[in-house]
């Protein structure tokens, strides 16, 4: 199997470390250890009385039942704990795809969506997102890229880059366009609870059976270095991941899973603060996108914590991005990693103090830009 290099995980690594203003990135502010410990009133006790053991296969029975209770109707038997929804998507698609199968994948996506299924020597089929229409998804666009052959639909929404979402009643169209074909619907549901005026929609995996829930603490709940994720779908299907985690992970840490179990049984606690300052940040840059009209073209978010502007008069963004990275200290990440050059990703889920000095220095280096044309 051969996956290629992701432009987006290369950008990081040359970034994200060595930045010191976030504007890229797509997860909220992450929570420090005593600040998690604080909000959800973890004793030091607690913590020292687990021992650090394997893990069970599936995931810890703690975080089996705080996942299920909050996300899979209470059901623990269609859970599994995975290392990240990296993965979940990794393990799901190795164990339910072959070479030659048709796949159906949006387009821009997040690389491991697409890349993995490619590797497999599957054929993918692009549900386009279109820029022209604010990225909006057509459903009736994709029913018509969904054949006899179609054996996979690979969808995340809230979407990343641009923070399209589906309504509920394209929710269940899709649920039905699920039932009229041999195929598994993957839903990465990374952002599914960062929304911004309309209720979460429900993970799939409990309303159909070939419907596949993949999740995350690295987004909403700002706890990328747990590497928590998790995969919700029938047994059968959960059985069938099992000897790839074996040979990929094994387990997870029982400490990381613990702190996992207790963010997702007091979940709103930790959740509301950061998506209130998620959503402030979003009306901020709805505010400065107005007053950039000149430099910026863009459509709001209805999730996530990313925007896919465009810059205009900047057919390829690469170069502004490396330059903000070197000369501003700002970590901005360019649309070509997404298929749109002429984009950049724009995540607004950081603290607010630098969310605001990071949107001053993009357009003071936008304008400086222009005096240089
Ligand atoms: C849509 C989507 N899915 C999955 C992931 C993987 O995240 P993790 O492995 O940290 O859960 C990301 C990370 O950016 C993402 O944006």
């Amino acid at each position: 199997m051969h996956l290629p290099r992701t432009a987006l995980e290369d950008w990081m690594r040359d970034f994200y470390f060595d930045t010191s203003i976030d504007l890229g990135s797509s997860g909220v502010q992450c929570w420090s250890l005593a600040e998690l410990r604080r909000l959800l009133g973890i004793t030091v006790e607690e913590l020292d009385e687990i021992a650090l053991d394997d893990s069970p296969s599936y995931g810890g029975p703690n975080l089996r039942r705080a996942v299920a209770d909050r996300f899979a109707a209470g059901d623990t038997d269609r859970v599994m704990a995975t290392h990240g929804s990296t993965e979940a998507i990794f393990v799901v698609m190795n164990a339910l795809l072959s070479a030659g199968d048709e796949v159906v994948v949006p387009d821009p996506a997040y690389h491991s969506l697409t890349s993995v299924a490619e590797a497999i020597g599957c054929r993918l089929v692009r549900w386009r997102l279109r820029p022209e229409t604010g990225f909006t998804p057509d459903l009736d666009e994709l029913r018509a890229l969904v054949t006899p052959r179609t054996r996979m639909i690979v969808l995340n929404f809230p979407h990343n880059p641009t923070g399209a979402h589906l309504t509920r009643g394209q929710f269940d169209d899709l649920l039905g366009l699920v039932d009229g074909h041999d195929l598994h619907l993957v839903w990465d549901a990374a952002f599914a609870e960062l929304v911004y005026g309309q209720e979460p929609l429900p993970d799939p995996s409990t309303l159909h059976d070939r419907c596949i829930g993949l999740g995350t603490m690295s987004k909403a709940y700002g706890l990328p270095g747990t590497r928590v994720g998790w995969c919700l779908a029938a047994p059968e299907i959960l059985a069938r991941l099992v000897p790839l985690r074996d040979a990929l992970t094994i387990c997870l840490s029982p400490l990381t899973e613990h702190l996992a179990a207790r963010a997702l049984t007091d979940a709103d606690l930790i959740l509301a603060i950061r998506r209130a300052q998620a959503a402030r940040n979003l009306d901020r840059l709805a505010a400065w996108a107005e007053d950039n009209a000149d430099l910026v073209s863009w459509t709001r978010p209805s999730g996530g914590v990313t925007a896919f502007p465009a810059v205009v008069g900047v057919a390829d963004t690469e170069e502004l991005c490396r330059e903000l990275g070197r000369r501003h200290d700002l970590l901005l990440v360019p649309g070509s990693g997404f298929g749109h050059p002429d984009r950049v990703r724009l995540g607004f889920g950081g603290a607010e103090d630098a969310f605001g000095e990071g949107l001053a220095r993009l357009h003071k280096a936008l304008v400086e830009r222009r005096g240089t044309l």
